[in-house]
């Protein structure tokens, strides 16, 4: 009986992925670039169960139903399809960010079940194939394979993967405003936003075209191009799901008051810049000289962390036994 274990981290995207063109293969309407972090890992076990007549996940230590339990499903049928088996598995995972809060827990969630379940199948993927397997289960898990900072490519099947970018020095602080869960789900909220907002396409374009720029700004080490195209692609992300119908909004009025403060910060000369994802926890970029500094003043907002770039996914264990 296979089991094999592994470890993922989140990871922030400075260029957003909303929108797919592809639900069934995830595949995304553009490509986009975040830094994956080195705290908050998701820690997962895959034990294949030749008994099991289905497939069961327990996420920190609670058995899940629903919607949780199916898409790990349809998710190792995937990878079942791949590996030619029809075996049954139970999966266990441990998550040190609470699921459903903005932070990105399914880009490391899926990143880790990927790794864990492609080596309890027996399948030898390279970090390609791993990318491109993650982004089955979760879009922004396409880039939590991959450390530091990732760009994926939007492409078709074979072609939309993420791949390490060289850039400047980074340092992110968290600021963790809420710990409920959010009322739309993104895989929802990304739906509705392509089939109902009329600024949609202008989206899809204005992306594509942030993309190159931030990839530019990597390349020549820019940290303040890098962080105003961050800001700016976060606020227009926004505006773009604000403007559904229902509309959907998920920055608070706290959120708001920290991306004041940052421009207040950055006034004064500090280099950080705001960004969020679908939640209202607002992470900042900035340097590793200006962290602590940024980090102390949003302590009012919130509960603040200063994080490094983190690795990529990394098998912890595989076992074999009778
Ligand atoms: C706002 O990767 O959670 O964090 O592919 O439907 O699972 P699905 O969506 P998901 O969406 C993440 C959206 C985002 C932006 C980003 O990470 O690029």
């Amino acid at each position: 009986m296979a089991e094999a274990s592994a470890r993922a981290h989140p990871n922030i995207a400075l260029v957003k992925y909303w929108g797919k063109r592809d639900a069934d293969l995830v595949l995304p309407v553009a490509g986009s670039l975040s830094l994956t972090l080195d705290e908050f890992p998701t820690t997962t076990t895959v034990r294949l169960d030749p008994a099991a007549v289905a497939d069961s996940f327990t996420l920190g230590g609670v058995a899940q139903q629903g919607t949780q339990l199916s898409r790990v499903t349809e998710f190792l049928d995937v990878v079942r399809e791949l590996a030619d088996s029809d075996v049954r598995a139970a999966v266990t995972s441990i998550s040190e960010i609470p699921t459903d809060a903005g932070l990105a827990s399914s880009a490391a969630g899926f990143a880790a079940l990927a790794a864990a379940a492609a080596a309890a199948y027996g399948l030898d993927l390279d970090q390609r194939a791993l990318s491109r397997l993650a982004r089955r289960g979760s879009g922004s898990a396409t880039r939590s394979v991959i450390p530091g900072l990732a760009v994926w490519h939007a492409g078709d099947d074979e072609g939309s993967f993420a791949e390490a970018v060289d850039g400047p020095e980074l340092r992110m602080v968290t600021v963790t405003l809420s710990r409920t869960p959010k009322a739309v789900s993104s895989r929802e909220a990304m739906v509705r936003t392509a089939r109902t907002s009329p600024f949609f396409p202008a989206w899809v374009t204005s992306t594509e075209e942030t993309l190159q720029e931030a990839l530019e700004a990597c390349a020549q080490g820019d940290v303040e191009r890098l962080g105003h195209l961050t800001e700016l692609h976060a606020h227009r992300m926004h505006a773009v799901i604000e403007s559904c119908d229902p509309p959907i909004r998920y920055l608070s009025p706290t959120s708001l008051e920290v991306f004041d403060e940052v421009a207040r910060m950055r006034e004064a000369g500090r280099r950080c810049y705001a960004t969020a994802d679908a939640g209202a926890n607002v992470v900042v970029l900035t340097t590793p000289e200006d962290a602590e500094h940024v980090a102390a003043e949003l302590s009012v907002h919130g509960e603040t962390r200063v994080v490094r770039p983190g690795p990529g996914v990394e098998l912890i264990s595989r076992t074999e036994s009778a």
